[in-house]
This record gives structure tokens, C-alpha cells and sequence, in this order.
């Protein structure tokens, strides 16, 4: 009898996520992978596990084939047969076996290769002649094919030189957006592959292509620069037609197609895109193309989604500005473009929509936006309801200022969401809600800057693919989407853009010419594919960008020379540390050379896990010994006997603990005083891009948990919740980037939607609700969360590779409850707190019931110090209140730091420092306050008001 429960679901091609068949994949023999029963696996065996696989395959015109594998394999597991060929398609379906006990065949899935030769491409890059130049109307280009009977299949293959749009008989053959998206377009362009069969009849059937400037040719980047890569635009388009007798058709840009000029007179991903209505029904004259030169042997297929509408949201408020403009409040910072429906107005009218993320004084705040225009302007073509929205642009906004619209209902406007289709795959949840909102505000962020490739924002004159953000990001981004195919193609350009001699450049694709290696920046050459093979299991990506990472460590080495120390030169540093001055956000508190010296030695022990993993012994020995070396160069160079690590910053006590850049016997100092900087800084963060994804766990690694949460839980600024409390929506550049009055940051990088400083999520997930990786692809989970007092619950949900796992637990009634998913094909082993040894499990629901192991709050004895009068948080919250009534101090960092020099003081050692000596005003009311702290203070609750 089959095992029902377990039956495998449709195998998955590579890391192809969409319904459906997969279409023009460029992978020749594409890996596979299923799951086991991701929703009943509670019935199954507990010894259920699968022992081998059986794959049939069907190729287009061929029976059934069938391949046997004794394998547990289930993840990205070899292509069985031969390799397809192009235009090949083959239907796959698994079944599994556990013991002698087969499961039934799971449905079959279809995949289907693209033009994978460019002998394969009739078409040639041809450009419109006398029209389409910069600063013209859009382009239209089109073709005709004669179809003399039934069509049974019909393929478009195109991409351009901009982005285009393209029509079948005057449908859109697909619902994708700004294709073919961005890439190093000088070594790698995406071409698209679309189903048209449904659009095409017998006769003649007209192919029309709007081109748009797109990142080819429209303003890329804060140099004000246009025409990059070119300044004609261009389109390669091929239509293959397969009629029921068999014959194949072919219509292939060539000098034969015929262009004119489209009612779209300006586009442009930065200031957005002007129509004329009237345009759209004229009859333009039409005029010949030229075939241009473009690289065939650039063109690849895409390994991730596409950029597509991804959700509409209604208006939440429509209202008049101070100075009388109209404007919509959107409730939510995002990115897409308005669409918005008029009626009654004249022909010629003029519609205009402008964008911002912010309000300023109760108008757009646009400063943020720097030269981006982001405004979409509409002439009108008459009376008629028409619906108007942008195609060849998007904007990064919350708020929206329409001109030309005299009673607006916010019926009538929407705003449309755009982003990389990626598949979500974690949730985070908690007891508290502030926290939530601040997770869902990464969530936004990685939607917003997930954009055909992880950008740094996606509102100014920049949404550059900043390596440094998305180093610190790929964590987070891999729990909360389905990213592997989506960063798999940017590492791909990655690779493409280095530089003969390895430097990695500041942005991917690169259009800065002025890129030098930078610690923190160039390392996502490293650690960005480490974290994607730490999280699917892809060992493929690993070998395909090992030259790669292997080519930026050893630049980096040269740069360190023998003393393996990398010192001086360029850097970006801490960036953003909160203290930099708004105009130097480089400025950080942490020396630059600590930072780099550590990422050369985390790049160069990265580099020697992956070529182990890959069986390259010797060269893993290579960059071990240099790891090894680094290491020991870092400890001579910046740590001292004692523990304290050079500047004496959180950042630099991060770095160290967490790659493991000191001895095990000064850990336990270096937490010490990283949790001390932490209280002397008011439990405020300190930390810019290099600091923030580690420091939380840092605390937690040294027994810092409760240190870690009053981090996490601080809503005054700078911390993660305070934009929350401002009203966020997204995560933003700065912890400050918009000040406690409302106002602006009066420095230059002041986004509202960058998601950098989100990286604590990937703490969230692994830590606080405790599920995390313990093997590659998640095939051995660890589970290990760390309650504190601030949160009664939390959990996480990640659709692992193998299926859903999931943590969640609970506090209450002194007791703590934890429960687990765990996925079939993978074990969890899971440190219940408070218990002295972890447990591995299997497959299923399990669930602890235990003493709540949370301590509380340390009570506060007439013998306490400083530090444990700010560890205790209801006592140190009056302490802070009666120091400000008092006149002594105008705010918690204040406060913490008078005191920071004396937290090893009895308590009354507080009033002295604040009060130098006693000789200032407020000291009585001081010393009666910590009177009543440490006289009548036994636990939790005792001290509180
Ligand atoms: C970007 C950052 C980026 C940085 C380089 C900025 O303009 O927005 O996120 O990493 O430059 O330091």
C-alpha cells in the first residue's frame, strides 16, 4: 500500500517559484527538488524517512522514462537523464520510498528551456530611425507574422536595450513589469520567454513593443548620468509559431519591422513618466528600424521572478495641505506608482502626481528624494472615464500630491504595488506590537528594495544595488522570501563586474567609477553566497561563485601584505553610526581598519568552508592558514590581554565575538563590556551597517540576553523602534531620519525605506523566536530561543526547503510552553530553556511544558551597584524620571552616561555623579528616590510606581 501521507509535491526546477510551468529556464539540466507531505506529516510513521527517489520523466514527444536513485536526497538533487536542448520542454513527477513502502506519484511538473544558444536567435537588436532618440517620445516597434492555420504553440523570446512592453494583437503577452530588468547588461541580459499561444489566430497577427529608457538608458545613480549603456534603445524579439500541420513560424525583429512614435513623451525610473492621452488613438506615421549591435552571447535566462503588481492598496485619507495641495496618505511607504481614474475634464488637461515618502510640515517632503522628480504628469484626452497609471517608471512613496483633480474621492485613487514576485517564506510574531510593526516594516523594505535586484532605496537618485546593504540583509531577506534564484542572478552580475584584479565594486550591476575594495562592501562577494548556501542548500551557487570569492579575498590579502593587518586606504566603516555628523556619515566611532582586518579574516575562513565543501582540500587549507593568520594579526593588532578590542565600541566588540576574533578565555570580558557600553549609552543602539546585524547577538552569545532585549525594546532615539513610534512603515537609513520633532535629517542620506538597519531581524528569527539553520538548507534545524522579560510570546514560520518549520513559545503562569514543526526529511535539535541538555526530534508537532525559566527581574538590594540599578528596569526608568524632574539630566542617555564610569559603584555612587559631588541642586530628591529603590525593592514588581 502507498504511504499516502507522505506524497512528494510536484518536483520544483531550480529555484523557480511560480505556478505553473516553468518557461524558458536556461539551465540545461535543471535540479530538482520536492517535499514530503508538508501538511499531514503529524500521521505519518515517526521513523518515516525517505530512502530513495524514483523520477519520470517525460520528454515532448518522447514515453515515460524512470530513474531509480538510493538517495535521502530530496533538495536540489541532479537532473536524471540526458540534458534538454532548447525549446525542450519534459514533465517530471517523484515518488519516494521509506523501507520497501513506496508513496504515490506526486503530479507532475512541466519545465521547458529557452533559446540556451545564441545560434538559436533569427532576431538581431534593432533600433527605431529618426525617432526614440534621448529626450523623444517612447518608441513603438512592430512586427507582423501571417499564421496560415490553427496554432497549436506559440513562444515570444524577446528583451531590449530599456525596458519594453510588449502586445500580441493588442494584449499584453505578460502581466511582468520593467522587463528585462537590470543586469550587467555589458556581460549578462535577461531575455523573457512567454506563452503566447492563447493571443495568436490564423492570419495576420501584428507584435507591437513599447521601449522605455529603463535602466539602459534613463538616469542611473546620484552623477546625474544618462545613456550608461548606450543611447539608442533597442529590441530583440523572436515569435515562434507551431501550426497544427506541424510548420514552424517565425517572426524575428529585423530591418523589416516598422516603428512610431507611442503617447508616452518622456519616461524615466527617476522622475517618472509623462503621457499624452491624445496620442493613444492617432494613427502615427510609421518609419523603418535599423539592426544595431547588441551581444548575443550576453543573453541569459532568468533564475528568479519577475518584477510584477504585487498588491493594490486602497487610499487611506485624502486631504488639503497647509498650502492648499491635495494630497492622499497612502497609510503605507512603498514602492510602485499611483493609479488613479478621472472623468470630465477637457481635452488637454493636464493631470500631474508627485510622490514622497513623507510629509514635512504637512506637505510632500521631497528633499529626501535629492534631483528624482518622481512625478507623473497625464494630458488628457477628453470627457471620458479613463483609468491613468504609469508603465515605464515607479516611485517610492506613501503620500501623494495629485494637481489637476478638483474634488479627489479616494475611491478613484490606488496605490500599485511593484516588486520582485518573490514567493514569502517567514513570519515573525511577538506578544509586543511595536515589535511586530517594526518586522513587518523590514518585511516592507525587502519588498520595496527587492526590485529585479536588492537595492539600497528605491525613491532617490540612487536605488543602486549597494553591495555593503545587502551583505548585512541576505539573512533576513533568505528567512523572509524565497530569494535563492533573486540574489543567485545579482551574484551572477556580481561576479561579471569584478575587476580583473578582484576588487568587488560598491554597487552591483556597477556604474560607479570610482569603486575600491571596501570591508563590509566587498565581502558580499563572500558572504552573500554563504548565507544562500547556509540557507537552501545550494552547493551549485557555492562552486559557480567560488572564483569569485576567492578573487576578493586574495585582493584583500595583498591589500593586508604579510603582516595580515588591512590598514588604511578607502573605507566606508561603520557607516551611519548614530554620533556621525548628518553630513559625514562615515564618520563612525569605530576604527575602519578593525572592521576591515575582521571581514578579510571572516571572507578568508568563508572561502575555506566552501572550497572543503566543494572538495578542494588544498585550497581550503590555503585560506584556513590565512584565516588563521588574520585572526592572530587581529589579536596582536587591536585586542588587548585584557579583553577590551580596539575603539572600544560595540561595533568592535560585535565583530570580534561573533566571527570568533579572540581568544575563548577573554569572550566572556568582551561581553562584559560590550553589555556595559550598552548601558552607558543610555541601552540606546550605537551601531551603523557593519554593527547592527551582530550586536544582538554578541549579547546574547556572552549571556547578555537581558542587555540584548532592553536594546530591542527601546523606542527613544536612536534604537529600532523608535521610527516605529514615529510612525514608520518601513525601515529607515538612518536611525534618525526623521528627528523626535517631525522634522527632516538635515543630512544628504535620509531614505525612508533602506534595509540595512533591519538586519536584527535575522536575530529575531533565529534567536528570539529560536529557529535557525543548523545545517545547510535547512536539513537540521536548531532550535534555541531566548525568552526575556519584555515579551510573554514569540514565534517564527519558515518555509524551509524540506516544508514548514516552525517555533513558537509562550509565557504565563510561571511556566513556559514551547512548540515546534519540523519538517519530514530534516531533525531539530532544540535547547528547551532552562533545560540542562538539548533534544533532537524528528518529523511532527512536539511541544515542552516547563517552569519559565525567564529570570526577574534582579531585585535591588541596599548593596547594589550602578549597573544593577540599570539592569533593573522599572527602578532605572524612576531613577531616569526623578534625574530629569530633578534638573540633572535631560534624558536617559544623559543619565547613563554621568554614570558610566561608575558602574561598579554602590548605587549611591549615582547621586554623586550627577550632582558632581552633591554640590548641584536636585541631589535630595535624587537620594530619596534611590532610597525607596533599594529599600523596598524585592523582585519584579516591588519597585514600581
Ligand atoms: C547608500 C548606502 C550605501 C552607501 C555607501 C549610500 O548612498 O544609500 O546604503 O551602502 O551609500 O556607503
Amino acid at each position: 500500500m502507498p504511504l499516502t501521507a507522505a506524497t512528494p509535491t510536484p518536483p520544483r526546477f531550480e529555484h523557480h517559484t511560480g505556478a505553473g510551468p516553468v518557461l524558458g529556464t536556461g539551465a540545461r539540466a535543471p535540479r530538482l527538488s520536492w517535499q514530503l507531505s508538508p501538511t499531514e506529516s503529524a500521521e505519518l510513521p515517526p521513523d518515516f524517512r525517505q530512502d530513495g527517489y524514483e523520477i519520470e520523466m517525460t520528454r515532448a514527444g518522447q514515453s515515460p522514462q524512470r530513474f531509480r536513485v538510493d538517495s535521502p536526497d530530496q533538495v536540489l538533487v541532479p537532473w536524471p537523464g540526458p540534458p534538454l536542448t532548447s525549446r525542450e520542454s519534459a514533465t517530471v513527477r517523484v515518488r519516494v520510498r521509506s523501507g520497501e513502502t513506496w508513496t504515490d506519484w506526486s503530479d507532475p511538473a512541466t519545465v521547458e528551456t529557452g533559446l540556451l544558444a545564441p545560434a538559436d536567435w533569427r532576431a538581431r537588436f534593432v533600433s527605431p530611425q529618426g525617432i526614440g532618440g534621448l529626450d523623444r517620445p517612447a518608441p513603438i516597434l512592430r512586427g507582423t507574422l501571417t499564421v496560415p492555420a490553427e496554432v497549436v504553440r506559440a513562444r515570444l523570446y524577446a528583451t531590449a536595450h530599456g525596458c519594453y512592453r510588449a502586445e500580441l494583437n493588442g494584449q499584453p503577452v505578460t502581466d511582468e513589469v520593467l522587463a528585462p530588468g537590470w543586469t550587467s547588461y555589458r556581460h549578462r541580459l535577461r531575455y523573457q520567454t512567454y506563452d503566447v499561444t492563447g493571443l495568436l489566430r490564423p492570419g495576420d497577427n501584428q507584435l507591437a513593443v513599447l521601449l522605455g529608457n529603463g535602466w539602459h538608458r534613463g538616469r542611473l545613480g546620484f552623477l546625474g548620468e544618462r545613456a550608461r549603456y548606450g543611447d539608442r534603445l533597442a529590441l530583440l524579439a523572436q515569435l515562434e509559431v507551431t501550426t497544427a500541420d506541424g510548420a514552424v513560424h517565425v517572426l524575428a525583429t529585423d530591418g523589416s519591422w516598422t516603428a512610431y512614435e507611442s503617447e508616452v513623451l518622456a519616461d524615466d525610473l527617476y522622475d517618472g513618466q509623462r503621457t499624452d492621452l491624445r496620442l493613444a488613438t492617432r494613427t502615427a506615421p510609421e518609419g523603418p528600424v535599423e539592426e544595431v549591435p547588441g551581444d548575443l552571447d550576453a543573453l541569459v535566462a532568468p533564475e528568479g521572478p519577475p518584477v510584477r503588481v504585487t498588491q493594490t492598496l486602497p487610499a487611506e485619507q485624502v486631504f488639503r495641505s497647509p498650502s492648499g495641495a491635495t494630497l492622499v496618505d497612502f497609510g503605507q511607504n512603498l514602492v510602485g506608482w499611483v493609479r488613479l481614474r478621472v472623468r470630465g475634464h477637457q481635452s488637454g488637461h493636464e493631470i500631474v502626481v508627485r510622490h514622497a515618502e513623507v510629509l514635512e510640515d504637512g506637505e510632500l517632503g521631497v528633499r529626501p528624494l535629492r534631483t528624482a522628480r518622481a512625478t507623473d504628469s497625464y494630458l488628457l484626452a477628453g470627457p471620458d472615464e479613463v483609468v491613468l497609471e504609469p508603465t515605464l517608471t515607479c516611485h517610492g512613496f506613501r503620500y501623494a500630491e495629485v494637481i489637476g483633480v478638483t474634488e479627489l474621492s479616494a475611491d478613484d485613487i490606488t496605490a500599485v504595488v511593484l516588486g520582485s514576485d518573490l514567493r514569502r517564506t517567514g513570519w515573525f510574531e511577538s506578544s509586543e506590537p511595536l515589535l511586530d510593526r517594526f518586522h513587518e516594516n523590514v518585511v516592507w523594505s525587502a519588498r520595496g528594495n527587492f526590485l529585479d535586484l536588492p537595492t539600497d532605496c528605491p525613491q532617490r537618485d540612487e536605488r543602486l544595488g549597494w553591495t555593503g546593504d545587502i551583505q548585512v540583509f541576505s539573512p533576513s531577506a533568505s528567512f523572509l522570501f524565497d530569494a535563492a534564484g533573486f540574489l543567485s542572478s545579482w551574484l551572477a552580475d556580481l561576479a561579471a563586474d569584478q575587476y580583473p584584479d578582484g576588487t568587488v565594486p560598491f554597487v552591483v550591476p556597477d556604474i560607479l567609477p570610482f569603486s575600491q575594495p571596501a570591508a563590509a562592501w566587498g565581502d558580499a562577494a563572500t558572504i552573500v553566497p554563504w548565507q544562500l548556501y547556509q540557507r537552501t542548500g545550494d552547493l551549485g551557487l557555492l562552486a559557480r561563485q567560488l572564483p569569485s570569492m576567492r578573487a576578493w579575498v586574495d585582493r584583500v590579502a595583498a591589500l593586508a601584505g604579510p603582516r595580515r593587518v588591512w590598514a588604511g586606504g578607502f573605507q566606508f566603516g561603520d557607516w551611519l553610526d548614530p554620533t556621525a555628523p548628518p553630513d559625514a556619515p562615515f564618520q563612525a566611532r569605530t576604527d575602519p581598519d578593525v572592521i576591515a582586518t575582521a571581514h578579510l579574516a571572516r571572507s578568508a575562513s568563508i572561502v575555506a568552508e566552501a572550497a572543503e565543501l566543494l572538495g578542494e582540500p588544498d585550497v581550503a587549507a590555503r585560506y584556513a592558514e590565512l584565516a588563521a593568520e588574520v585572526r592572530e594579526a587581529f589579536v596582536a593588532e587591536y585586542l588587548t590581554p585584557g579583553g577590551r578590542v580596539l575603539s572600544d565600541t560595540p561595533t568592535a566588540y560585535a565583530l570580534a565575538l561573533v566571527w570568533d576574533l579572540m581568544p575563548q578565555a577573554l569572550r566572556a570580558r568582551a561581553g562584559a563590556r560590550l553589555a556595559d557600553l550598552v548601558r552607558r549609552a543610555g541601552f540606546r543602539i550605537s551601531t551603523g551597517f557593519v554593527g547592527t546585524p551582530l550586536v544582538a547577538d554578541a549579547l546574547t552569545d556572552t549571556g547578555h540576553v537581558d542587555v540584548a532585549y532592553r536594546l530591542l525594546a527601546q523606542t527613544g532615539c536612536p534604537s529600532w523602534l523608535y521610527p516605529v513610534t514615529m510612525g514608520a512603515t518601513t525601515v529607515w537609513e538612518r536611525w534618525d531620519s526623521m528627528l523626535p520633532d517631525g522634522s527632516i535629517n538635515p543630512g544628504e542620506m535620509t531614505s525612508f525605506n533602506h534595509y540595512a538597519l533591519g538586519a536584527v531581524a535575522d536575530w529575531l528569527h533565529r534567536r528570539v523566536a529560536g529557529l535557525a539553520p543548523a545545517a545547510s538548507g535547512y536539513r537540521e534545524l536548531l532550535v534555541r530561543p531566548v525568552p526575556g522579560r519584555w515579551l510573554q510570546s514569540a514565534g517564527a514560520r519558515h518555509l524551509t526547503p524540506y516544508g514548514e518549520a516552525a517555533v513558537d513559545w509562550e509565557r504565563g503562569d510561571g511556566q513556559l510552553t514551547l512548540r515546534v514543526r519540523v519538517p519530514v526529511g530534516t531533525h531539530a535539535t532544540v535547547h528547551v530553556p532552562g533545560a540542562p541538555d538539548p533534544v533532537r526530534v524528528g518529523h511532527g508537532a512536539h511541544e515542552w511544558r516547563v517552569a519559565d525559566p525567564t529570570p526577574a527581574a534582579p531585585a535591588l538590594s541596599s548593596a547594589a551597584t550602578v549597573r544593577d540599578l540599570m539592569d533593573h528596569e522599572p527602578g532605572w526608568t524612576q531613577f531616569v524620571a526623578a534625574a530629569v524632574a530633578a534638573g540633572v539630566a535631560t534624558d536617559e542617555p544623559g543619565v547613563a552616561a554621568a554614570l558610566g564610569r561608575y558602574l561598579d559603584r554602590p548605587a549611591e555612587a549615582a547621586v554623586a555623579a550627577l550632582t558632581w559631588g552633591g554640590g548641584r541642586p536636585g541631589g535630595e530628591a535624587l537620594r530619596d528616590c534611590l532610597g525607596q529603590l533599594l529599600g523596598s525593592a524585592e523582585g519584579e514588581d516591588a519597585p514600581a510606581a
